[in-house]
């Protein structure tokens, strides 16, 4: 079982489209996915047309006295529009984690603690995290492979990156392994001066972390979230879903590599 998360300290940058995206096209070359939201604000959870206001049991019960077992885990997950990706919500109880979880010891590391009890059940977990650095990121950053992190291509995403960089080499400090990371340019519109000026900027800040892609203005992905469905199933030739899967084939190629 392979663990990715997306994240961003920036919002509305692309991150639950990333998941979402990514869902689709591993689920739709057979592999057993996992999305799991750690948003307080549910996003992911919305798109797959659950109420994250209504839901009783969700992610949130990762982080009460003890962590779930196996069965207890399996029963949180709902299905979605997609019959190989599984669901584990979000619930609006979480807005009140960052603070409950002050002074308590092993909170940042619920997630990949459940995640290995769920370990078997799924081929790829994919976690999307708020835009807010705290203990739910934290979460979602000690669990993962491999971190992804959306930037928008405009003016002000440098400096909101330039915070989420520091945030990893602060993490990786705490870990024992390396937590690599890789940039996916998001909303990239070759016509706008600010766009490829911000690209341009990227690879000369970031040369090793820049994806060899770049995710477009799309709006099907927009007309995807609508219907609750993952952008593949909508219009697999879209522009935007055909630059998530060179992204992915990178990824795979990877984590096939990491594993030789
Ligand atoms: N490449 C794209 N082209 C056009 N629209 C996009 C693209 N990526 C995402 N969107 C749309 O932009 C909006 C924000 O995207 P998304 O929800 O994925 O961002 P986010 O980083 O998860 O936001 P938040 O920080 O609020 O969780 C959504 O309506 C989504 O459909
Ligand atoms: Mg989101």
């Amino acid at each position: 079982m392979k663990v990715w998360s997306v994240a961003n300290q920036k919002g509305g940058v692309g991150k639950t489209t990333t998941v979402v995206t990514l869902a689709g096209l591993l689920a739709g070359a057979g592999h057993r996915v996992l999305v799991v939201d750690l948003d307080p604000h549910g996003s992911l959870t919305s798109y797959f047309r659950y109420d994250p206001d209504e839901l009783e049991h969700s992610v949130f019960e990762l982080f009460s006295e003890e962590v779930p077992d196996r069965n207890r885990l399996k029963s949180l997950l709902l299905s979605t529009s997609h019959e190989r990706i599984s669901l584990l919500p979000a619930s609006t109880a979480l807005a009140t984690l960052e603070r409950r979880a002050v002074g308590k010891e092993g909170m940042g590391l619920r997630v990949a603690r459940a995640l290995r009890r769920l370990d078997g059940e799924f081929d790829q977990v994919l976690i999307d995290s708020p835009p807010v650095l705290g203990v739910l990121m934290v979460n979602a950053l000690a669990a993962c492979e491999r971190l992804l992190v959306p930037v928008q291509t405009e003016y002000l995403a440098l400096k909101g990156l330039e915070r989420m960089v520091r945030s990893i080499a602060m993490i990786n400090r705490a870990r024992k392994r390396r937590l690599e990371y890789s940039l996916v340019p998001t909303f990239y519109d070759r016509r706008t001066q600010a766009s490829v000026n911000c690209l341009r900027e990227l690879h000369r800040q970031y040369p090793e972390q820049m994806a060899d892609v770049v995710v477009p203005v799309d709006t099907k992905f927009r007309n995807a979230s609508v219907q609750g469905v993952v952008p593949s199933a909508l219009d697999p030739s879209s522009r935007g879903v055909a630059a998530y899967a060179k992204l992915l084939r990178t990824l795979m190629a990877q984590q096939g590599r990491s594993e030789a």
